[in-house]
C-alpha cells in the first residue's frame, strides 16, 4: 500500500493526497489533554503509513493539536513530513500573523511550516494587510508556501494579487459527496489556475457513511463500487472527492482501522462511469 503525492500548485513540491486532519485532536477550540497518547499515536502510526501531509490550526485545541502533531514528528527528519497549519481570522493584522507563526512554530517544534494558510477570511482586516505577512514570513523562511481556506474565487484572486514574489498554492474548502457546492466555480477556477485544493471534511464528519446505514441512493452506489473494487465504502467516498488531480485531502482519523483504510483510499482511481455513477446518486 502507498500513499500517491500530487504537485502542490504550481510548484514542484509534492504532498500526500491523502493526509491526516487533526481537529478534534487536542481539544475543541479548547485544550483537552485527556487523549494525548492516543492522538500522537495517530499521527505517529498516519506518517508510518504514508499519509505524510498533515494538517493543524491554531486554533485547534487552542494550539494544543499543534503541540501533539510536533510531539509526534519530533524525531523524524524534517523531509519526511509536510505540516500544514492555519493563523485564525482574530490575528490577521501584520504584527498578530507574525506573532500567529511564531507560536506556532514553538507549539510545532519547528524552524519553518511547509504550508501556513489563513483560516478564514476576515470582514474586518484588509485582505492586503495580511498577505504582506504571509509574504514576509515566506521571504524569511518561516513558511515554504502560502495558502488560504474558505475563500471565495473573488478573494482568492485578490488574495494571489497581493502577492509579488510567490503564488497562493492551496485553498482548503470543505468537499465530499454530500456538500459539492465547489464544484459551481472554485473548483474549475483552481484547476485552470493550478491551484490545489485541500478538501476538507471529505467523509463530511461520519455523515458520508451514514447514507450507507441508511440505505439511501448515495449508500448503496457507495456499496456496489466498494464491492466491484474490492475497497470499503469510505475508501470509495474519499477516493471521489480526489478524482480530479488538483484536489488532495485530510481526513481525520484517530482509531487505527480508519487511518489504515483512509491510507487505502490512494493509488488507485474509480473509473469514469463509476465516478458519474456517484455523482448523479449524490445530486440533491
Ligand atoms: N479549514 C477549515 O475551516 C476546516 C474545517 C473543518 C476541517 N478541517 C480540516 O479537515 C480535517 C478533516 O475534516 P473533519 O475532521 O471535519 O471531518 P472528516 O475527516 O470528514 O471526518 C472525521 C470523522 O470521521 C471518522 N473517520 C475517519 N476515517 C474514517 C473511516 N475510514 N471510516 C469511518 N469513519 C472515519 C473519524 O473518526 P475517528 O477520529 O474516531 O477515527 C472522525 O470522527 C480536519 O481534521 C481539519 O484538519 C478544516
Amino acid at each position: 500500500m502507498k500513499v500517491l503525492k500530487r504537485r502542490l500548485g504550481k510548484t514542484s513540491e509534492l504532498v500526500t493526497e491523502v493526509g491526516l486532519g487533526t481537529w478534534r485532536m487536542g481539544g475543541g477550540p479548547r485544550p483537552d489533554l485527556s487523549r494525548d497518547r492516543e492522538c500522537v499515536d495517530a499521527i505517529r502510526y498516519a506518517i508510518q503509513l504514508g499519509m505524510t501531509h498533515i494538517d493543524t490550526a491554531e486554533m485547534y485545541g487552542g494550539g494544543h493539536s499543534e503541540e501533539l502533531v510536533g510531539e509526534a514528528i519530533r524525531d523524524l527528519p524534517r523531509d519526511e513530513v509536510f505540516v500544514a497549519t492555519k493563523v485564525w481570522p482574530t490575528n490577521l493584522r501584520y504584527d498578530q500573523v507574525l506573532r500567529s507563526c511564531e507560536m506556532s512554530l514553538r507549539r510545532l517544534g519547528l524552524k519553518y511550516v511547509d504550508l501556513y494558510m489563513i483560516h478564514w477570511p476576515s470582514d474586518e482586516v484588509p485582505l492586503r494587510e495580511s498577505m504582506r505577512a504571509l509574504e514576509r514570513l515566506y521571504k524569511d523562511g518561516k513558511i515554504r508556501h502560502i495558502g488560504v481556506s474558505n475563500f471565495s474565487v473573488e478573494l482568492l484572486e485578490e488574495a494571489r494579487s497581493c502577492l509579488s514574489v510567490t503564488d497562493v498554492v492551496a485553498n482548503q474548502v470543505e468537499y465530499n459527496l454530500l456538500n459539492r457546492s465547489i464544484e459551481v466555480d472554485l473548483l474549475p477556477h483552481c484547476m485552470r489556475q493550478g491551484i490545489t485544493v485541500t478538501a476538507y471534511s471529505p467523509l463530511a464528519q461520519g455523515r458520508v457513511l451514514r447514507e450507507v446505514e441508511r440505505g439511501s441512493k448515495l449508500g448503496r452506489e457507495l456499496t456496489r463500487v466498494a464491492a466491484k473494487y474490492g475497497v470499503t465504502p469510505a475508501q470509495v467516498a474519499l477516493n471521489w472527492v480526489i478524482h480530479h488531480e488538483n484536489v488532495i485531502t485530510i481526513p481525520k482519523a484517530v482509531s487505527r482501522r480508519h487511518l489504515e483504510e483512509n491510507a487505502g483510499a490512494s493509488g488507485w482511481q474509480l473509473d469514469e462511469r463509476d465516478y458519474r455513477a456517484l455523482c448523479d446518486a449524490s445530486a440533491p
